[in-house]
């Protein structure tokens, strides 16, 4: 191969003076040790506006996705994550780009080339009817129709399914949707309900805003019959969609959201976000519920357990978001600590009865002592057991280890100085350490690394 670059070297040398000959393409993936194809180099999203019209009757969605980006590097093309329905043009700055599509990228390339540090507009429209993938896990994520509408979970890599996205946590943006329905059916989606108004062709149009920096998995569209709800919980503006035929089973815990956000901001610090609330929807084909940004996703009424662990998410995983997916703990195994202190405030057992009895747990109980909930051997495990509870049992270990004071002191910074951003399991040990002014590793090596019972 060195030889051909020597052979063609006058080619580059004539174009050398010309900018042009240094633009090359961004990478397809972020790097990610579980999902290298998810997010790509080259740009960061700084905003998307997702216009979407969906009928539920034909399942299809006709969309149009804007993405304000900001290269960082001199790009002559561009990878975008896009798993979704057809695509019928595509255009950087207002220019027809020519694009390609492969298995779960989307390949860019515009007429001239993109300038480091220059922002860029990409529009792509697309439409059809969009289907979940699968993961290794054999869970099913994306756009999902359910009998009435439809209903997005994405985490980890479902974005792609239902709209173009830099799809990795690692690039957060503020969102803009704008859903149209048809009149008689609800659109709902993350942060704040800016407008509903009537528009051409019997449809209602819906927009929804997040101020807040949003990782991609976390956005939601919830369309169908849903009994909108809007109250203060703890302060907090927070809309409610809850589907008719669950409202009965679903109401009366969803009024205990008020006591678990304020027992949440008693231990984490205020809450992050400006809008609270739930989706509730019949969709128990999926199986489990997720931290979707502002308003959580239910596939059926949930419990007050599972609204504390998915309201301490909107801390851990939303706000103070992973690095790389095998820091999964990061988030599982505080948001099911946050469960165990929300039953004992609630008057049942104490985190440390719950440590306790689960501490029991014998050794050759592989499957709920495996894998180390820090050394996941894949992605097929980001939710196996061992995170979430092992993982919490880590954190009661170090309370326990630390006291309950220099623990919460612990959380509160954790959550007020890395609010939107970015962090590593390494970084939590350090600052559980200069709060506690204990040496931790053994601990966290024991609980977090090393295989078996602790
Ligand atoms: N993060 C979700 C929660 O704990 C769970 C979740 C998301 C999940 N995707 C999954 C669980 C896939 C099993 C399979 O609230
Ligand atoms: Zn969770």
């Amino acid at each position: 191969m060195r030889a051909v670059a020597l052979v063609l070297a006058g080619w580059p040398v004539l174009f050398a003076t010309s900018a042009e000959a240094q633009f090359t393409p961004g990478s397809p993936g972020a790097g990610d040790p579980f999902f290298p194809k998810s997010g790509n180099g080259g740009y960061q999203v700084d905003r998307y506006e997702l216009r979407l019209e969906y009928r539920p009757g034909r399942r299809r969605l006709e969309a149009r996705a804007t993405l304000d980006a900001t290269a960082t590097q001199d790009l002559s093309s561009f990878y975008v994550d896009y798993e979704g329905p057809r695509i019928r043009r595509v255009r950087v700055d207002g220019q027809r780009s020519s694009f390609e599509r492969s298995s779960q990228e989307l390949l860019v390339t515009p007429p001239v080339g993109i300038a480091n540090a220059t922002r860029f507009e990409l529009v792509v429209s697309y439409r059809g009817r969009p289907r979940p993938l699968s993961d290794p896990d054999g869970s099913k994520e994306g756009w999902f129709a359910t009998d009435d509408g439809s209903l997005v979970v994405a985490e980890p890599r479902g974005a792609p399914t239902w709209y173009p996205a830099n799809d990795h946590p690692t690039d957060k943006a503020s969102f803009l949707f704008r859903i149209r329905v048809p009149r008689g059916v609800e659109a709902v989606a993350n942060g704040r309900l800016r407008s509903r108004t009537r528009v051409p062709g019997g449809l209602v149009e819906w927009v929804w805003k997040v101020d807040e920096p949003m990782a991609t998995y976390l956005a939601t569209v919830a369309t169908g019959q849903f009994k909108l709800r809007r109250s203060k919980v703890n302060g907090i503006r927070s809309i409610t969609a809850v589907d008719p035929r669950l409202w009965k089973r679903s109401k009366r815990v969803l009024r205990k959201s008020d006591r678990i956000l304020s027992v949440l901001e008693r231990l984490f610090g205020p809450y992050p976000f400006s809008q609270t609330g739930a989706i509730v929807d019949r969709a128990s084909f999926l199986g489990y519920a997720l931290e979707t940004q502002t308003r959580p996703v239910y596939d059926r009424p949930p419990s007050d357990v599972l609204i504390a662990h998915e309201l301490a998410h909107q801390w851990f995983g939303d706000s103070v978001s992973l690095t790389t997916w095998p820091e999964i703990w990061l988030n599982e195994g505080f948001a099911t600590w946050a469960e165990w202190r929300w039953e004992q405030q609630d008057g049942g057992p104490t985190t440390a009865q719950t440590f306790a009895q689960l501490r029991e747990t014998p050794a050759d109980r592989n499957g709920f002592w495996n894998p180390p909930p820090a050394a996941l051997p894949g992605p097929e495990k980001l939710f196996s057991d061992p995170v979430y509870v092992r993982g919490a049992m880590a954190l009661e270990a170090l309370r326990q280890q630390i006291g309950e004071p220099a623990f919460l002191a612990t959380l509160r910074e954790w959550t007020a100085a890395n609010a939107y951003g970015n962090v590593t399991i390494a970084q939590f040990i350090a600052l559980a350490e200069s709060k506690s002014g204990q040496e931790l590793d053994g601990l966290f090596d024991a609980w977090l690394y090393q295989p078996g019972k602790p």
